[in-house]
């Protein structure tokens, strides 16, 4: 561009990316404090905005002739279907996660099959050496027909992708590319957006599907401007903590598929391996054992059964604890109001922790009853009844609702060998394991907890 770039100083929000002239202490877009960091961008891309288009000519989508581009099989089974059955073509992928939870270990062994089925894949490497990429290749295996460019210059990115239009590009990191024309640092709010916005172009433009890697921020959610969240045409996050070899992979946003999708892998020496039978892992529970209770939560089409613990201490805290891990807070509070309030079961001097299996977040609330069940087994000192499963809603009323699909998370338990099932009063079965039906919160705590026992004393637990 001919022009001289006047440099113009802006502050930019950047959770909404809303910009303004002076700094603010709250964002005027989206009321979030503190988050409006400066921004020098040039003036060139106000001029090009200002310049006059040419009309182009209307159609109407009766029309608009498609054919039905068929779907890019990355050769991860576990990524495919969290993509929807494989990456669209020319579309725009963002992938976030922690630091080292496999993000470039994952989407180069798909780059690798991808190769491999005979398209072409390329992976822009500027977190990472060749050399480096090489040895992960090495360990991984079946890489070789993977193309790599080391390169951080979007200009020279972008290029490139147009010369060369692979299938599919892998872009590791977002973050670290950046573009001469404006003056900012790499990573920051309006290179990441810039980056994003141009690689969206090269994308639809030539035909190539497009897998953005970005950092997530301490919260989790993906760092840089949300407006790269609207950009993308599907947003893919990669949780696990680092400690624990399973690797969990959903979508928050996908606009060819569902966003309910999990995909569970396990990391080896040897890359990561799909877990196509989660079940079998995480909804296990020791017979006898107090304080766990199993349900059948359901994933996008996938039920899974998922273990639950709980342990309930006294405590002299005037607020007592209520700590979740992988449930939600609010619906963890609520569970426990109700259960004093309905079902006879008093924690207003116990901390509650509630802790789901295997690293999984459950969102669905059909999990209510089983979170129930393992509270109220740690609180009582019973355990659950051997070989049982819950899964159903709790109302504030303590009245139980039925859970979508309760068909398909009977075949799942049935599959996995539980011989009952503790659900609401209307939930329907054909077949498979034995359903205990209750309606109140009160009557399925009775029905799930192993009476016939003993309780163990408080202090002995
Ligand atoms: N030899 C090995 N054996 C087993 N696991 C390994 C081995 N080498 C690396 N890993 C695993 O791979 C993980 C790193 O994966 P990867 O580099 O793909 O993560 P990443 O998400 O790309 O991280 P970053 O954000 O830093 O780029 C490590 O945390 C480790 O668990
Ligand atoms: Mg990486």
């Amino acid at each position: 561009m001919s022009v001289m770039a006047k440099v113009i100083v802006q502050h930019v929000c950047s959770e909404c990316g809303t910009s303004t002239g002076r700094w603010l202490g709250r964002c005027p877009g989206c009321s979030a404090f503190g988050t409006l960091v400066e921004e020098l961008s040039g003036q060139a891309t106000q001029e090009r905005r200002g310049a006059g288009g040419i009309a182009r000519p209307l159609q109407r989508l009766a029309d608009v002739r498609v054919e039905e581009a068929a779907r890019i099989g990355t050769g991860v089974p576990e990524l495919d279907r969290v993509l929807g059955g494989g990456l669209v073509p020319a579309s725009l992928v963002l992938v976030g996660g922690e630091p080292g939870v496999g993000k470039s270990t994952l989407l180069l062994s798909a780059l690798g099959n991808i190769a491999r089925a005979g398209r072409r894949a390329l992976l822009v490497t500027g977190e990472e050496s060749v050399a480096q990429v090489k040895l992960r290749a090495a360990r991984l295996g079946g890489a070789e027909e993977v193309e790599i460019l080391a390169e951080t210059e979007l200009e020279a990115v972008c290029a490139t992708l147009e010369q060369e239009r692979p299938d599919v590009c892998v872009i590791d990191s977002v973050q670290t590319l950046f573009s001469a024309e404006l003056g900012s640092a790499p990573g920051s709010v309006a290179q990441v957006r810039e980056s994003a916005g141009r690689l969206l172009r090269v994308a639809k433009e030539f035909g190539v599907a497009t897998i953005l890697v970005g950092h997530v921020t301490k919260d989790g959610s993906v760092a840089g401007p949300r407006v790269l969240e609207h950009l993308v045409d599907c947003v893919l996050q990669f949780e696990g903590d680092r400690y624990h070899a399973h690797r969990i992979l959903r979508a928050a946003k996908n606009r060819f598929g569902s966003t309910n999708e999990l995909g569970v892998f396990e990391m080896t020496g040897s890359g990561l391996v799909g877990v196509p039978d989660p079940s079998e892992l995480f909804g296990r529970t020791h017979v006898g054992e107090v304080g766990a209770a199993v349900v059948c939560a359901l994933e996008g089409s996938r039920p899974i059964l998922l273990e639950i613990q709980s342990l309930v201490s006294k405590t002299d805290l005037a607020m007592p604890r209520r700590v979740g891990t992988g449930v939600d807070p609010k619906r963890l509070a609520m569970i426990v109001a109700v259960l004093g309030r309905h079902a006879g079961i008093a924690l207003g001097a116990a901390d509650v922790f509630v802790n789901v299996a295997g690293g999984v977040r459950i969102d669905e609330p059909g999990a209510d009853l089983a979170i129930a069940l393992a509270i109220a087994s740690a609180a009582r000192g019973l355990p659950v009844a051997e070989g049982t499963a819950a899964f159903g809603e709790i109302g504030l009323t303590g009245r139980l609702r039925p859970a979508a699909q309760a068909e398909r998370r009977l075949e799942e338990c049935a599959k996995l060998g539980i011989g009952r099932v503790v659900a609401p009063e209307g939930t329907t079965a054909r077949g498979g394991p034995l359903v205990t039906r209750a309606e109140t919160l009160r009557q399925a705590i009775a029905a799930g907890l192993d009476t016939a026992r003993k309780p163990l004393a408080a202090e002995e637990e």
